[in-house]
């Protein structure tokens, strides 16, 4: 009895085991592809001094949940699991590069004023606010880059859909408009769905957008795509519910950027809303919803993105 149980149960998925794999590719491709050498090949070479900020921004940090989020989505759709993966390889990098580009002009000191990012001096205190913001530019137009390469390595109409999420993910209805929504809240109580859309725009849009690119690339049908897209919006809000938790429980040096910033710097928070407890209950909440909504969409190889969700519900950093 005890043999046939040990031999039916299904191995416990290890996500460390699995990400070290995808993360590795990433770092790879990350390294080559923020250069001073253009990547058509004919054009001028970028000013070294940009490039090594751009790097210092990017390179040797950082969880890459989005990376992480984009393969495995496109994993579990893709019936051949190597159809798309060049796509979604760029894909994962591009995502990365826009979030990498959001943290460098968030810290600066118009918006929050952080000199702490990834354990490292944020980028404005380095190379100072003028070569953080253009290296915040180029890492957003190098993203469009290379979602759109001048060989035949992914096919135009996939290159468009791409550009057109990541887009719609980092704009002023996504990302961008999120911080700006975020600025002109500091010293106001927002009511919870303020709060909601607030963190939805600001963090949930690219995450929600990491998973859309990845099942794009595996070219899901509409009906799993509704259901990768709930698990997106789940975990997105989840993610800036427990940013928001972490500023308070967790210490700077766990975090790599400065603990104890959003009550400084008088910003409206899940805490600040609901409290602790009520905000850890809400984070768990969501995590149900993003399992719920995987098992909604029939998919048989949803282990990964089940242990990402766990992940940014229960992570310490
Ligand atoms: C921090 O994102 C900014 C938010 C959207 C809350 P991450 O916690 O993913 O930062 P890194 O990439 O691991 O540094
Ligand atoms: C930032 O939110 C979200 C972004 C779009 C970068 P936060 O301002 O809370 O992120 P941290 O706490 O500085 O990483
Ligand atoms: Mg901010
Ligand atoms: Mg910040
Ligand atoms: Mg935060």
């Amino acid at each position: 009895m005890m043999l046939a149980d040990t031999a039916g149960a299904v191995p416990a998925f290890q996500l460390e085991a699995w990400a070290g794999v995808r993360l590795i590719a990433v770092e790879r491709a990350l390294e080559r592809w923020i250069t001073t050498e253009t990547s058509q090949g004919a054009g001028h070479a970028a000013p070294a001094a940009l490039v090594e900020a751009m790097r210092y921004a990017v390179l040797d940090g950082g969880k890459r949940l989005r990376p992480l989020l984009v393969m495995a989505a496109h994993e579990a759709v893709a019936v051949d699991a190597g159809a798309g993966s060049e796509a979604a390889l760029r894909a994962a990098c591009a995502v990365e590069l826009i979030h990498a580009y959001s943290l460098v002009h968030d810290d600066m000191p118009c918006m929050d004023n952080d000199v702490l990012r990834r354990g490292k001096p944020t980028v404005h205190v380095r190379f100072g606010e003028a070569d953080a913001l253009l290296a915040g530019d180029a890492l957003q137009a190098l993203a469009f880059e290379l979602l759109t390469p001048q060989d035949d390595s992914v096919e135009c109409l996939t290159q468009a859909r791409l550009c057109g999420l990541l887009a719609r993910a980092a704009g002023s209805s996504g990302m961008a408009g999120g911080q700006a929504i975020d600025l002109a809240s500091v010293g106001h109580r927002l009511n919870e769905s303020e709060l909601r859309e607030m963190h939805q725009l600001k963090t949930g849009a690219l995450l929600q957008g990491s998973v859309l690119m990845g099942a794009y690339c595996g070219k899901a049908a509409a009906d799993v795509l509704g259901a990768l897209e709930a698990y997106g919006a789940a975990i997105g809000l989840a993610f800036q519910v427990v940013d928001d938790i972490l500023d308070v429980t967790a210490d700077s040096t766990t975090l790599g950027k400065t603990a104890g910033k959003d009550a400084d710097n008088d910003k409206p928070t899940y805490v600040s809303l609901m409290g602790l407890e009520r905000s850890k209950a809400y984070a768990q909440e969501l995590l149900a919803q993003a399992q719920q909504a995987l098992s909604r969409s029939g998919l048989a190889n949803t282990r990964a993105l089940a242990a990402l969700a766990d992940m940014v519900v229960n992570r310490a950093n």
